[in-house]
């Protein structure tokens, strides 16, 4: 990419597509376009054939999608699976048929490897083992997405990479408690605990261990690959370290300083004890890839969406 080239970043109102647009700005990007989902709407076929016929884009960010934590995902499985399935079909059939130079990258997610995994993940264990239940169609519509982005540059030759970033957290995050994800919600928990001076319940005994990745590290990643992968092979953007429930909950005491009365509801499921994804790969592609800790990630967010002085 140039400074003047043009760059489309669907999905640029959500947590991952305004930090890529942030990043690509301050990067001295100038020709940008973020359409939101009012003006083209990503389901419909015709809209997204005139997009591309008439705006020609030479980059694509393919990160809008239906995305949310396990309840969303449990109770509208059926729209996971065909909005995200719908939204990369169109957009790989009208770049096939009507825009064949656009180089195109498509964000899956660790969350669609199978349930079991060898630690850390590899990227080889994609479609490798049963998936999740309770984010089914979200797994195979994200999974249909990557080979998507394989098949249209095999047959093609449509310059497709997808990758698949782990758990993240950042500025414009979505903070709902019911629907959304793990890191955004303890963040939030933790905040309303402190303004109302109250205690919390977690589920299980806070021993899974999670990676967290700030978004701004994911989005830098995107746009060097974007400028220096050019392979059908996924890559994983993880952080390569992780933390249990019970030291996010200690750096989140620290830094929030509020140090709550914490109640574990031992009754209730602890889900994967592990889940860290191999970055070997993304690593010998973008050896200064250096992702941040939690502790610095979350004073950023909580100044960005928190209003957060310190
Ligand atoms: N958040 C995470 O922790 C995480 C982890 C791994 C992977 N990912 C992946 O990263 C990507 C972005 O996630 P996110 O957390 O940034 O999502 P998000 O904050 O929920 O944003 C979703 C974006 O998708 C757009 N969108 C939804 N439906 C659309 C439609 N029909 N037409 C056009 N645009 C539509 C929305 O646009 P409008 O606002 O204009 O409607 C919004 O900009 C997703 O592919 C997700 O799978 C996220």
């Amino acid at each position: 990419m140039n400074s003047n080239s043009k760059i489309t970043v669907f999905g640029g109102s959500g947590l991952v597509g305004s930090s890529i647009l942030r990043e690509l700005k301050k990067q001295g990007y100038q020709n940008l376009d973020a359409p939101r989902s009012k003006e083209l709407n990503l389901l419909d076929k015709n809209q997204v054939e005139e997009y591309f016929k008439t705006k020609q884009p030479e980059f694509v960010f393919m990160v809008a999608g239906l995305v949310g934590g396990i309840y969303g995902n449990m109770t509208h499985p059926a729209d996971f699976l065909y909005q995200n399935s719908m939204m990369i079909l169109n957009i790989m059939e009208a770049i096939k048929n009507f825009s064949p130079q656009t180089k195109i990258l498509f964000t899956a997610s660790t969350c669609i490897y199978p349930k079991e995994n060898p630690q850390p993940i590899k990227e080889t264990r994609f479609m490798t083992g049963p998936l999740e239940e309770t984010n089914k169609g979200y797994a195979v519509a994200k999974g249909l997405g990557i080979v998507a982005t394989q098949l249209y540059r095999q047959q093609y030759n449509i310059q497709s990479i997808a990758v698949m970033p782990t758990n993240m957290y950042g500025p414009n995050d979505t903070y709902d408690l019911k629907n959304g994800h793990m890191i955004p919600s303890l963040i939030k928990k933790f905040v309303e605990a402190k303004k109302n001076n109250t205690s919390l319940t977690f589920w299980g005994t806070g021993k899974p261990r999670r990676e967290a990745l700030y978004v701004d590290d994911c989005a830098d990643a995107c746009i060097y690959l974007m400028n220096n992968y050019e392979e059908k092979e996924l890559i994983n953007i993880g952080t390569g370290f992780d933390y249990s429930i019970k030291e996010f909950i200690a750096i989140l005491e620290e830094v929030i300083d509020y140090k709550a009365q914490i109640n574990w509801d031992t009754s209730k499921p602890d889900g994967t004890l592990e889940k860290r994804t191999d970055i070997t790969r993304l690593k010998k592609i973008m050896p200064n890839f250096a992702p941040r800790f939690f502790q610095a990630g979350l004073k950023e967010t909580l100044k960005a969406d928190f209003g957060w002085k310190n």
